[in-house]
């Protein structure tokens, strides 16, 4: 097996003011350097500077969405250049709250990873799916749908990716997947990615997000494929959070 460091993400959606996100970035910059898990922050776009200028690469930056067309009279939306020159290393691509409350579909998405790659950074692919989905038994094929569109946007085998598994009835609903339930998909994302790409898929980091809490990190780091976390809520709590980027998996 390729070796697989693990990612600790932090996504703090539209949250936090200039100060916060300051404080919270030195407290997990503070964090990372009693880890050797790699550490990346998804700060809103207006603090992705001043984020940036404390992380100073020692954590990675990423920005949390970017659009389709590289520039032009977009009217309050962000392209991937800007992203990069802001110093993103990463950036979210199809996160659930885009999705479904945005309307994006996977043509959006992979319009949006072609930008980031071309802008020269790593896209996070995220997928997952909604309660209804589960429960008509559909979760596979909607989770392979999504995945195969982002496949498709890679240009070539030597295009990073990152997949964030992320079940839309687990984010910020204080319900989180169990270890096996996480350990379930990304065999299936995985064994996808090998069917196309076997090489790919051995160094694939696959992240499993949804309600990740001090309380369920190492077991989820214990679980088979989980190759790191994607953190909303919690990385708002530097507390929590500095114990989530030091999460150790423990054998079960
Ligand atoms: P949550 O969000 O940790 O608050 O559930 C995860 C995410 O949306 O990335």
């Amino acid at each position: 097996m390729m070796n697989r460091p693990i990612l600790i993400a932090g996504n703090w959606k539209m949250n936090g003011s200039r100060s916060d996100a300051c404080r919270w970035a030195k407290a997990a910059l503070a964090a990372s350097r009693a880890t050797s898990n790699e550490v990346a922050l998804f700060p809103p776009a207006p603090w992705l500077t001043d984020v940036g200028e404390i992380l100073d690469g020692a954590v990675a930056l990423g920005g949390q969405w970017a659009h389709t067309e590289p520039y032009g009279a977009f009217t309050g939306w962000t392209s991937a250049d800007m992203l990069r020159d802001a110093g993103c290393q990463y950036v979210l691509c199809g996160h659930s709250e885009r999705r479904h409350l945005g309307g994006e579909t996977d043509a959006v998405v992979s319009a949006q990873m072609v930008q980031v790659l071309e802008a020269g950074m790593c896209p996070v692919l995220c997928v997952g799916e909604k309660i209804d989905e589960r429960e008509a038994g559909r979760q596979t094929e909607v989770i392979l749908r999504q995945l195969d569109a982002g496949l498709d946007a890679l240009p070539g085998k030597d295009a990073p990716l990152v997949v964030a598994y992320e079940p839309v009835w687990a984010i910020g609903t204080g319900l989180s997947a169990s270890p096996e339930q996480a350990s379930q998909a990304h065999g299936w994302i995985r064994r996808r990615v090998t069917e196309r790409d076997p090489e790919r898929a051995a160094g694939l980091r696959i992240l499993y997000g949804g309600s990740v809490k001090p309380g369920n990190i190492d077991g989820l780091l214990a679980a088979p494929d989980v190759d790191g976390v994607l953190v909303g809520g919690a990385s708002l709590d530097p507390e929590a959070f500095a114990r989530i980027i030091q999460g150790t998996p423990v054998q079960p």
